[in-house]
């Protein structure tokens, strides 16, 4: 029987996924995947390439031709090899993320590329599709939310930046995610939802081991 265990952490900007679903892996000692972070490795390297945002196959190319690596136990992303962990961090790389994000046939490729890194391993994987379309099957899913103003303190207090400004691109960014045709920011039916506002990360870790725990025992998959 496969025992691989698969928890899905999907929800908005800004609502603490990265957090905390470092943290519940390192517990877990599950490898943690970070979706965004390959979004925006493709958004990267398109802005370097001077690819347009509307030339759908010349992005396509470089979604399946991107070698995408984390670094275990640690947040490094490596494309092509190069480290790349700050530079897909700036604000202009969120935005052109989330219209890259837009693309079917560049989810299509990294979508592909996400059910190949949980082959092997269990894994808490990260981003916005994740119980919904990734691993519809995934044994927990949590959608994690929490009212815009925290989220844009909280970006704010993780990686500096002005708060207005930053409230409007997160505002930007969700409407542009939750619209798209193409897997839209959306919580699974079957998603335990979590608004963050106001728990500590104690908490909210705590609430996803239990539901780790009600799925699973001894790491077996409960056969309900
Ligand atoms: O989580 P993040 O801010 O690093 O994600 C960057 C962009 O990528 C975000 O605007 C939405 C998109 N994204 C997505 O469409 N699907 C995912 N599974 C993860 C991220």
């Amino acid at each position: 029987m496969d025992k691989r265990i698969i928890v899905a952490i999907d929800g908005p900007a800004g609502a603490g996924k990265s957090t905390i679903a470092r943290r519940v892996a390192a517990k877990l000692g599950f490898v943690y995947i970070d979706t965004g972070a390959m979004y925006r490795a493709v958004a990267l390297w398109a802005l370097r390439q001077g690819v347009a945002f509307h030339d759908m196959h010349r992005l396509e190319q470089l979604a399946l031709a991107a070698d995408i690596q984390f670094t275990a136990g640690s947040s490094q992303v490596f494309l092509n090899n190069e480290d790349v962990t700050e530079a897909i961090r700036l604000p202009e790389i969120s935005a052109a993320a989330s219209q890259v994000s837009a693309i079917g046939s560049v989810r299509r490729a990294l979508v592909e590329k996400q059910r190949e890194m949980a082959a092997a391993a269990s894994v808490v994987m990260e981003g916005r599709d994740i119980g919904t379309v990734v691993f519809p099957n995934a044994q927990v899913k949590v959608f994690l939310d929490a009212d815009q103003s925290e989220r844009a303190r909280r970006r704010v207090d993780q990686s500096g930046g002005d708060l207005e400004e930053t409230e409007r691109e997160i505002r930007e960014r969700d409407q542009r995610d939750r619209t798209r045709a193409e897997s839209p920011l959306m919580q699974a039916p079957d998603a335990t939802y979590i608004d963050t506002t106001g728990l500590t990360l104690e908490d909210v870790e705590q609430a996803i081991l239990k539901a780790v725990r009600a799925r699973t025992s001894n790491g077996k998959e409960v056969t309900s």
